[in-house]
């Protein structure tokens, strides 16, 4: 049966290709975003991919007003909540601003569909919520820690969605926690594009790798792995997509549940950039320097539970990843046009 889902903050990287999951299901995506942090032209492209228009409302989370209109004019069945901020670093310069955004609007949109009898919720989280691993891989079990605001206001709606889960039962609530979203839609229609220098590896790989930059900085050769970079669990965002939608399948049978969203398999920085000159045929000039402060060594996922209570794991490989993130990058879309 057709269910109209309502992706916060669907304009961005992942929600978009979840927009493109919950369509090819037979579902209708509506899209509200307030474009902080992505362009209307994406609902163009998404119009190309699923062969239909995606609906779209331009407003905030926080506007509670708005919230109670969208979720009954669209008679939403489901919300899956990407709607943030989500930069690390401008975290610690700005964290009044992420915890406005990211908790007070959580808990203004928890207001709107509470009002609505909407109780059915897929979050956004992190494995930033574990902090420095204790155990690897990690389970869900971890203890939890937040090293920067951004991580303490992901942990806090966690929190905030347990509280509501246990005040009434009528609230179906699933966390999932993200390890590192990479790649891009194979139609190389939508794909990550954050603005000015990024931060995060694969975004950095993909402007060294189009000429944009000279070089990549490899933040530490001396941690204690086989090549001395760090290692994460690169997970391919059209897979993390599909968990989503697994998630909504299964929310019914949820109060309120924390799922990792990973491979279970840690790739290093070296592996991932040698990866992506292997298959792609391209250079990535890099040079190492010192440690990243507050960076991990080992960050990966035991998904595990994620493939016994969703039924869901990951499909994609490096290889896919790399290919995916590098035809996104060449096309016209991923250079503003
Ligand atoms: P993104 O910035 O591409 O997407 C977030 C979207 O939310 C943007 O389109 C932005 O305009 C919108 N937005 C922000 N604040 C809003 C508000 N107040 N009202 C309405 N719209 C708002 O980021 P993404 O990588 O797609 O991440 C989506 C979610 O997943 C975020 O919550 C993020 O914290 C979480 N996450 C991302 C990663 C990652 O590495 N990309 C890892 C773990 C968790
Ligand atoms: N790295 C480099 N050079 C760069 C960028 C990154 O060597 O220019 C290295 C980092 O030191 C790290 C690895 O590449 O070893 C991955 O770094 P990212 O910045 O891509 O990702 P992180 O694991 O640091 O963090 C990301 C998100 C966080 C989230 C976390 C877990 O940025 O918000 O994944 O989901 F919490």
């Amino acid at each position: 049966m057709s269910r109209p889902i309502l992706l916060t903050g669907g304009a961005g990287f992942i929600g978009s290709h979840i927009a493109v999951e919950v369509a090819r299901a037979g579902h209708t995506p509506v899209i509200l975003d307030n474009l902080c942090n992505s362009k209307a032209s994406v609902l163009d492209r998404l119009r190309t991919i699923v062969g239909r228009p995606v609906e779209f409302v331009k407003g905030d989370i926080r506007d509670g007003e708005l919230m109670r209109k969208v979720l009954r004019e669209h008679r939403i069945a489901a919300v899956v909540h990407l709607a943030g901020l989500k930069a690390v670093g401008e975290s610690v310069q700005k964290p009044l601003e992420y915890w406005d955004n990211n908790v007070v609007g959580t808990l203004r949109m928890l207001e709107a569909m509470q009002d609505c009898g909407v109780r059915s919720l897929v979050f956004s989280s992190s494995a930033t919520v574990y902090g420095e691993p204790e155990q690897l891989p990690i389970t869900e079990r971890h203890r939890l820690m937040a090293t920067s605001p951004y991580g303490q206001t992901k942990l806090a709606i966690e929190r905030m969605l347990c509280d509501l889960s246990a005040s009434d039962p009528r609230w179906h609530l699933c966390l999932l926690r993200y390890f590192n979203p990479v790649g891009a839609h194979e139609s190389g229609l939508i794909g990550e594009d954050p603005n000015g220098i990024p931060n995060n590896l694969m975004p950095f790989v993909l402007k060294v790798a189009n000429g944009q930059f000279k070089e990549l900085s490899v933040w530490g050769g001396d941690y204690p792995t086989p090549d001395g970079t760090g290692v994460r669990d690169y997970i391919h965002v059209v897979d993390l997509a599909a968990g989503h939608l697994a998630a909504l399948q299964k929310l019914d049978t949820m109060r309120c549940e924390a799922v990792n969203l990973g491979t279970g398999h840690g790739s290093s920085v070296l592996e991932l950039v040698r990866t992506f000159e292997r298959v792609n045929g391209v250079k990535v000039p890099f040079v190492m320097k010192d440690r990243r402060p507050g960076d991990v060594t080992s960050c990966f996922a035991d998904p595990s539970l994620a493939l016994s209570r969703l039924g869901w794991k990951t499909k994609r490989t490096l290889e896919d990843m790399c290919r995916d993130a590098w035809r996104w990058q060449q096309s016209p879309a991923a250079r503003g046009n």
